[in-house]
């Protein structure tokens, strides 16, 4: 299967599905990588491993329609069977989410629908909750309301920092990202209302 992944940081979800990639039992491939600004370790990533990459900034276009369509056909052009949001700082608009829909996933470092935004885990560290996590789900046009295709907890301990919440997290994240985005490429899913299923 073909994947296409968006970035905006330092791409570490996008290095472990590169490297699951590598073998390919794994059954996808990783055909380029997106971001929506210059300088992102994820692109840098991309480059050196030969993936090919585009940048499609909001600033470069007279509004967000023109980006949004923009982007859909920057990703369009390599043919993808699933498109992977990972750490991807933009909300896609209706054009993408449409031309993509029931195959753009993004994975949100808290337990959807607790703590949707980019403060996941500082407003789960604040609020003093006993579990975090994280949460693979296909983007619908709302912030973090798609339906959930898999979740992974991991226990906040007393003396956390974000910083050491925010790595428990990450670790679990990459991992349930990896194991389910290759089953899906192996063995297909399915969407039943907000109910989902991995494989047949
Ligand atoms: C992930 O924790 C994701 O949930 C959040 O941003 C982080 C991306 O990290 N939206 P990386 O760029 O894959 O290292």
């Amino acid at each position: 299967a073909r994947l296409v992944v968006l970035v905006s940081g330092g791409g570490s979800n996008l290095a472990a599905l590169m490297s699951a990639c590598a073998d390919p039992a794994y059954g996808a491939t990783v055909v380029a990588v997106g971001a929506d600004r210059t300088g992102t370790g994820g692109v840098a990533l991309a480059e050196d491993a030969g993936i090919a990459t585009f940048v499609t900034r909001v600033g470069d276009y007279p509004n967000r329609q023109a980006w949004d369509h923009a982007l859909t056909a920057a990703v369009a052009a390599h043919e993808p069977d699933l498109v992977i949001s990972a750490g991807f700082l933009k909300l896609c608009g209706p054009e993408f989410v449409a031309r993509f829909s029931g195959r753009y996933l993004n994975t949100h470092n808290s337990l959807l629908p607790s703590f949707a935004g980019i403060r996941g885990p500082a407003d789960a560290l604040a609020y003093g909750v006993k579990l975090a996590g994280a949460t693979l789900f296909v983007v619908d046009e709302g912030v973090d309301t798609g339906v959930v295709l898999a979740q992974v907890a991991v226990p906040v301990e007393f003396d956390d920092t974000e910083d050491s919440l925010l790595e428990r997290i990450k670790t679990a994240e990459r991992a349930q990202l990896v194991d389910v985005v290759g089953r899906m490429c192996r063995e297909g899913w399915s969407v039943a209302g907000r109910r989902t299923r991995i494989g047949s």
